[in-house]
This record gives structure tokens, sequence and C-alpha cells, in this order.
């Protein structure tokens, strides 16, 4: 029987909708769950909105709205964008929902019964951005330790004893070092706690809009107090099955709501209350923009189908691919002890090297040659030891990164191996062992499918989009069990393949810059005059250039020549070594991959001491630099051009 595991992921606040920062946390939990479900485990992924604080009301008054219309309103717009995102939650809970309600109200009462809540009189500052009571000596300029604006509050107030919990808190962390992950935030909270806790503030004067703390209406349960109930209200705490799914498996969040809120206050509400912890918390770094923390509040947002929706357009990939490839975005910076920077720039980078030169090279080039070598149908042969090999690993490392919650390192995982079937190609060189009818081509084509249904599989929990035509493009349904990732059946022999469809598409960045430069240019310089005709060629003297189309496999620059790349192309069944001298215009990421122009009858030259086996096509600009051909569509390999 599976073991039932429950994952959860902060509940967000309505006050403004999702960005790529919040979209953050979630995506890392729908990763995990996935993988989980891949797994076979029983899996519930709980995610959610947090509706009840300061921060949105005053968001809602200042929107002129009727609270309740709106927070319905961004509510449904998280839900709406992590559908967008494919996030495949089990539940999704809002704070101002009756269950939530009423398990708040219950827990408070039993605190209270217990002895863990008493009435004092609260004075001291307050945080609406991040709803947080700190003292005088907490801030810094006036302002909280964030940098927040922070009012006086005098008022009296419910308090937890959380004071009493400082010694309990500090035995569990310390017995159960999978508590709080990873490491560097454990210690974090370690150290929080021996600096001493204090009784924790959980009500705040009721402004009309809030939990009311039961028998006294005057007052309503503080945001956190109320909001980190959700996890086991959703569960169907006080009176449901409860038992079944508490506690959770893992409570993901971001840095910044673990030490004082998840990892202090959350574990000593529950010890108060005799209920169990949850076995994992994970507090991941933050996606920053320009050196700050993406925030609303900052007011430096990216919104995630936005960014979608530009890369189709720019890359020209299908709307549904490129959602996929926001996800794989934020996977792989996914930051675990440190924080990651986002820029445009890199997003498209990481798209045309990880996306459309090592996964759709590797999809497009294992089918065009199955197609040609195999009759486009899966071999019936041995599977190559290094392939094996290959497989497990990736398998292994992806497993091990996830165990411990290492979203990044999972993807790199999954990732290894595409790149080590690109090159597994390479170095096979299949087109080779056709040309010598070479027995193993059954075995290494074979290698080559099984490779990549085994990719198909490890980027699913990331890209199941992707994953889905990988595996359409394969003939085969979609690998829904871990186990079988690897395994012989999970490539029946005689199976057809699809035609290879480009998913990934690159972003011609080179293009993409001139249009930039393009746009500014007040003082545009006069057109040069053409240059001559040259002396006119009959039509066979032209017949006799052998002009084919070639695909760059590696690209270095060449030492001591600054402006000379080294590139070794494929053009149909051969590998070729080109000096090129586009260095000042092309760098070797833009070139990897794709396809291009090249004389392929011409006598091997040496250029500072390389040689050189061909001629790359490009147009001349302005300056004198290359503007390197390339054909309109993917050609067949080694095609030729007349
Ligand atoms: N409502 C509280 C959570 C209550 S849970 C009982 C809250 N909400 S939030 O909307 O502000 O943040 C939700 C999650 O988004 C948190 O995990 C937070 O760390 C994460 N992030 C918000 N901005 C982020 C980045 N720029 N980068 C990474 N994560 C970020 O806090």
């Amino acid at each position: 029987m599976p073991k039932r595991r429950y994952i959860t992921t902060p509940i967000y606040y309505v006050n403004s909708v999702p960005h790529i920062g919040t979209a953050l946390t979630t995506l890392a939990s729908d990763v995990n769950a996935r993988y989980w479900k891949m797994q076979g485990h029983q899996v519930t992924f709980l995610t959610g909105t947090d509706e009840n604080g300061t921060k949105v009301f005053e968001a809602a008054q200042q929107s002129g709205q009727d609270p309740m219309a709106f927070v319905d309103a961004v509510s449904a717009k998280f839900v709406e964008v992590f559908r967008g995102l494919r996030i495949e939650y089990d539940d999704f809970i809002r704070t101002t929902e009756e269950r939530h309600k009423r398990a708040v109200q219950a827990l408070f009462e039993r605190l209270r019964e217990a002895g863990h809540i008493y009435l004092g009189q609260y004075e001291g500052w307050y945080d609406v951005s991040s709803e947080t009571f700190y003292r005088e000596s907490d801030l810094v300029d006036g302002k909280s330790p964030d940098g927040n604006e922070v009012r006086w509050v005098q008022e009296e107030n419910w308090f937890f004893r959380l004071t009493a919990f400082q010694e309990p808190l500090l035995a569990h962390i310390e017995a159960n070092p999978e508590f709080i992950l990873p490491e560097v935030r454990r210690n974090e909270v370690i150290s929080f706690i021996k600096q001493g806790l204090r009784d924790a503030s959980i009500t705040r004067a009721n402004p009309g809009w809030g939990i009311p703390v039961p028998g006294d209406d005057t007052k309503v349960v503080y945001v956190w107090f109320d909001a980190l109930i959700n996890y086991i209200a959703a569960a169907g705490w006080p009176d449901g099955d409860w038992q079944s799914l508490w506690p959770a498996e893992v409570e993901w969040m971001g840095k910044d709501i673990l030490t004082r809120f998840h990892a202090t206050l959350w574990p000593a509400m529950l010890m108060g209350a005799g209920l169990p912890l949850p076995k994992t918390l994970v507090g991941h770094g933050w996606l920053l923009m320009g050196g700050e923390k993406i925030s609303k509040s900052k007011g430096n947002v990216v919104a995630p189908m936005e960014l979608a929706a530009s890369l189709s357009q720019t890359a020209n990939c299908e709307l549904d691919f490129a959602v996929d490839a926001v996800r794989f975005y934020m996977a792989s910076v996914l930051p675990l002890e440190s924080d990651a920077t986002y820029t445009r720039d890199d997003f498209d980078k990481r798209y045309n090297s990880d996306l459309a030169n090592d996964l759709g090279n590797a999809l497009n080039r294992s089918l065009a040659m199955s197609a040609r070598f195999v009759d486009g149908k899966i071999p019936d042969a041995e599977i190559e030891a290094e392939v094996a090999e290959a497989i497990a690993h990736a398998k292994a490392g992806f497993a091990a990164a996830m165990d411990g919650y290492r979203v990044a390192d999972a993807t790199q995982a999954a990732m290894g191996l595409v790149r080590f079937l690109n090159k597994h190609i390479d170095t096979r060189a299949p087109w080779a062992l056709a040309k010598a009818g070479d027995p193993a081509l059954p075995s290494t084509m074979r290698s080559i499918l099984m490779a990549l249904r085994a990719a198909e599989g490890l980027v699913r929990p990331i890209m199941p989009v992707v994953a889905d035509e990988i595996a359409r493009q394969l003939g085969l349904p979609p690998t829904t069990e871990w186990s079988s990732i690897g395994e012989a059946s999970s490539l029946p022999a005689g199976t057809p393949l699809a035609s290879p469809k480009p998913i990934f598409p690159r972003i011609d960045t080179k293009a993409k810059a001139a249009e930039q430069r393009a746009k500014p240019q007040p003082e545009a310089k006069p057109p040069k005059p053409a240059a001559p005709p040259a002396e006119p060629i009959a039509i066979d003297e032209f017949a006799k250039v052998e002009l084919r189309v070639a695909r760059v496999l590696e690209a270095e620059p060449l030492e001591k020549a600054d402006k000379l790349l080294k590139l070794t192309v494929v053009v149909g069944d051969e590998r070729r070594q080109i000096v090129a001298g586009i260095r000042k215009n092309y760098s070797p990421e833009d070139l990897i991959g794709r396809q291009v122009v090249v004389v392929f009858n011409l006598k091997p030259a040496m250029l500072r001491g390389v040689e050189s086996q061909g001629m790359l096509l490009a147009a001349v600009d302005e300056e004198g630099g290359a503007i390197l051909l390339r054909p309109d569509k993917e050609a067949p390999e080694g095609a030729k051009v007349r």
C-alpha cells in the first residue's frame, strides 16, 4: 500500500495577482507532487489564498470594492494563473471559507482551554506589508528589518505563550535534522529561537474583516495565526478524517516566511494543541530582479503567463510549449540556499541553450535519423551499456536531488541525460555506421531512442506538455510510472515513430539585438552604392560548387586568433571541422545546434595551424561582419543547396 503524502504551499495574499516570484513556491511544490505521483505515492497537493489580513482589506478598500468581491476576484486570478501554469493541485483552500473559519476558531479555543492563550495589552509596531509585529529594537532606521513602513499599534489583544515552547521547539529541531531544510535555514532558525522568543500577539482590533475571536468579536484572529491553520483545515481538522493526511510530508515556502512563522509559531501552535508537526519545512531562496526581491510592493513584477506569451512570440514556439519553458526556467533556477536573479536575457539564453539546442535537437536528430536508418520504427536490439548506465545515473541523480527537495539539481540531472544523448549521437555517428553497413546500427538507434524515452519521463514533472509531445513523436503513451523509466518494456520494438516536429525553435538573439539597435536610429547612414557586378559565369560553373546544409555541433574560439571560431559541423553522414572568421559577430553558444550552409567541396586549407574543411556562407554587413545564412525552416540533414 503506497504511503499517503500531503504536500502544501503557503497560501497567497490576494492583495495582488501572482508573479514569477510567488509562482516559484507553487511550481516547486507542483514538480515535487508530480514526481511523487509518478512514483506511485498517493499525493494530496494543497495550495490556496490568504484573504483575511489588514493588507488584503486595505487593498480592497483602495480599489473601492466590497472586500468579499475583491478577494473573490483576486483569488480567481490565482486559480487562473495556476491552471495556466498547469499546477496540478488537489485542493485549493481560501481562508474566507467556512471549513477554514471553523478550524481557526476551534484551534483558538483549544489553546485557550489548555492555558496557552491569555488577554494582554499590545504596544509596538506593525508592518502591514509582511503582517508582522515588531519591537522598537527590531526596527532599522524607523522601518521594518525588510525596509517596509511600520505603524504604531496599541490595543488589547490575546497573546499566545510562545515562550513556553522555546525549549520543546529546539529539542524537536535538534532531534529531527530533516525538519527544516536546507541546513543553512535550520541554523538560522536555531539562532533565532536561541535569541529568546516572546509571547505572540495573536489578535487585532476588529476592523470588520477577518475571523472573529470566539466569544470576543471586538477582535479578529491575527492573520498569520489564522493562515497557518489552513494546512490542517484542508486536511479536515477538527472533525474530518484529518489523520489520513496530517502531518504533512513537506511544507514548501520562501525563506521570508520560514523562521518566524512556519518554524516557530506554527509548530508551537501544533504542540500546544497536541497535534503532530509536519515532517519537513523547506524554505527556498528568492528570485531577484535588479538586486531586489521580486514583489508587488517593489513594482518589479513579471507575470508568468505574460512571460510565456512573449516567449511564444519571440521564439515562434507554441504557447503550450512556452508555458513549459517558463516552468523549466523556474525549476532550473530555483534557489535553495542562495537567491537567483531573473533577467529576460538569461531566460532567453537558457531557453536557447537548454531547450532549443539540447532538448529540441536531441528530439529532432533522434527521430530524423530513425526515419532514415531504421525505417521510422523502434528497432529491436540490445541497449548499449553506456546508455543504460547514463539513464540509470540520471534517474538516480534526479531521485537523490528530490529526496533533498533540490528541484534545480533534479532538473540538471534530467538535462544531463539530454546532453549525454546529443554527445552520444555525435560519438556513435549513426550516419557513419549506416554508410559502413555496420551491424551495430540497430543497437545504437535503439539506445538513442531509449535515452530519449527516459528523458521524456525525467522531464515530465517539470514540463508535462513537452513530455507528452515527446511521447507522441515516439509513437508511445506518456510515461506515467517512474519505475518504467529505462525499462525495455517502455520502448516496444516495432512501434512506428511520428515524423519529427520541432518544439523549441531557437530565439534568434542576433536578430533580436539587431531589431533593438535598428529602432533608435535618428541619423540613418546614406546607403552605400552597390558593388559593381562581377563577371557573369555559366550555370555549369556555378554547379561545380557543392553547397550543403550542415548543423553546428561544437563551436569554440580559436586560441590567439580573435576573429576565428573553430566549428565541428555534421553534413549528412559526415563530420567536418571548419574555421570561420565570424567571432566578432557570433559567440559559440549562438551557433551550437543551428543549421548553416557550407561549401562542401572546398579544398581544405590551414588557418592559424588548424585545418578548415569547408566554408560557411554568410552575407556581409556594413562593417564587413558576417550574417550567417540558414535555411528558412529546418532542412533535412545534409540537404543540397542549389
Ligand atoms: N500569505 C503569506 C503566507 C501564509 S502561509 C500560511 C505570504 N504570502 S505571499 O503571497 O506574500 O508569499 C507567498 C510565497 O511566495 C512565499 O513562499 C514567498 O516566499 C514567495 N515569494 C514571494 N515573492 C518571492 C520572490 N520574489 N522569490 C521567491 N519567492 C517569493 O507570505
